[in-house]
């Protein structure tokens, strides 16, 4: 059918293809939906595009850590004017047979990456508005414009030309888990915390996990959370998918995918406030048994305590992960060139009192390399372009 399409589209960071998609398949394979899945195809360095399935539809937008938005693309056209546009979304709208919400409901267009388009953004949005109302006002049911209490959220973006308008199956960018408390000192994006999670390769059945300059405690709560396979809201937050008639069946579950393991986390802070801002991460995440949080300098953590950490899964490997965003001397940390690289020395030494483990660093200052290798022959296994939101930086990960 013209201008009706079926896909989910996973969108995250530049750079982030490999990673959603070794984490959807990894959910898949542990939903019985391996099957289902086919390769996706690349839209740009961190979209990936499936064919829609409703099962694999609700396990994104509920189980995916790494994306900051999971959508439904339901409509597209390749008028390059608005008149054109609306005639062509109208029609499509009006020949969709799929149901939404079954019922009237309120509803908000957000434009993404539209700024290639013959007309402004506003008008796009205007545009896509009309013919999503109007369409589904031929069906007989009553969409009403609200967006600070809507319901479906679309979402309109250019691909090649096209312009795709897609329902956020989330209805709100996945990071938004509903865990985090207040802002601490540069909190790390959730679905970055989690992508360093992914491309560290934790296994949570059997390795620990110590994050030594841990802050909010972002990467211990997704560790742990992905360890479980918990899904991505904690409640009353549900995904959109949860309302809508067509995925609801299979978006109803809250249980965790892999609820017999447990990992075994530990995330360290030096700053007191902080440190309890961590804590009430963690227990509003319910992760407060899989995750310790201390107050201390990393220097002073007991090595012989974090070498004895056992998973609380299956066996141990003896090995274990030291994951960590340390200080760059930007934003708020207010550290000198001298102090960071003492501090990257000094975590050098730290790491290397684990032999056997891995150690994996998101950073984004030039110093850190050349500080933390210091007085001995070590080189990062792997070396990934990976920024923190503007700032340019590196996943570096290094076996100990
Ligand atoms: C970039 S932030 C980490 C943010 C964290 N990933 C989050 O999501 O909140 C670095 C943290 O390291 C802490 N820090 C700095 N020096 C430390 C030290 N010697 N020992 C422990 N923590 C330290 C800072 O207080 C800051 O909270």
């Amino acid at each position: 059918m013209v201008g009706v399409v079926d896909r989910l589209r996973l969108i995250g960071p530049a750079g982030s293809n490999r990673v959603m998609a070794g984490e959807l398949s990894r959910l898949a394979r542990r939903a019985g939906l391996a099957r289902d899945l086919v390769a996706p195809k690349k839209d740009g360095p961190g979209t990936l595009v499936y064919p829609f399935g409703p099962k694999l539809g609700a396990l994104a937008a509920t189980h995916h850590r790494t994306s900051t938005r999971v959508v439904w693309d339901l409509w597209e056209s390749s008028a390059a004017r608005l008149e054109p546009l609306y005639a062509s979304l109208l029609s499509a709208v009006q020949a969709d047979t799929r149901s939404l919400l079954g019922r009237d409901f309120r509803m908000s267009v957000e434009a993404h990456n539209v700024r290639e388009f013959a007309a402004g953004e506003r008008q796009v949005v205007g545009t896509v508005k009309n013919a999503i109302v109007d369409g589904l006002a031929a069906r007989g049911l009553r969409a009403r414009v609200a967006p600070r209490d809507a319901e479906v959220l679309f979402g309109v973006r250019l691909s090649d030309e096209t312009v795709v308008v897609s329902l956020d199956l989330a209805g709100r960018p996945m990071n938004q888990r509903g865990y985090r408390d207040s802002i601490g000192r540069a909190p790390l994006k959730e679905n970055l915390a989690a992508m360093l999670v992914m491309l560290a390769r934790h296994d949570g059945r059997r390795e620990p996990l110590v994050d030594p300059m841990g802050g909010t405690g972002t990467i211990a709560i997704e560790a742990a959370c992905m360890s479980e396979g918990r899904p991505v809201f904690c409640a009353p937050r549900r995904p959109a998918a949860a309302e809508l008639t067509y995925l609801a069946p299979h978006a109803s579950s809250p249980e965790p995918l892999l609820a017999d393991t447990r990992a075994t986390v530990l995330t360290n802070e030096l700053d007191p406030l902080v440190f309890e801002t961590s804590r009430a991460q963690v227990q509003r995440a319910g992760v407060e048994s899989q995750v310790r949080c201390t107050c201390g300098d990393f220097r002073d953590l007991d090595i012989d305590s974090l070498r004895s950490l056992v998973p609380g899964g299956r066996a141990a490997t003896g090995g274990g992960l030291v994951l960590c965003n340390p200080p760059y001397g930007v934003r708020l940390d207010h550290l000198g060139e001298r102090e960071l690289d003492v501090l990257y020395e000094d975590l050098g030494r730290f790491c290397r009192q684990l032999p056997g483990w891995r150690a994996g660093f998101l950073v984004a200052n030039a110093l850190f390399e050349e500080a933390f290798t210091r007085g001995a022959r070590v080189r990062p296994r792997i070396k990934k372009p990976l920024n923190n939101g503007a700032l340019r930086g590196y996943f570096l990960l290094y076996d100990l």
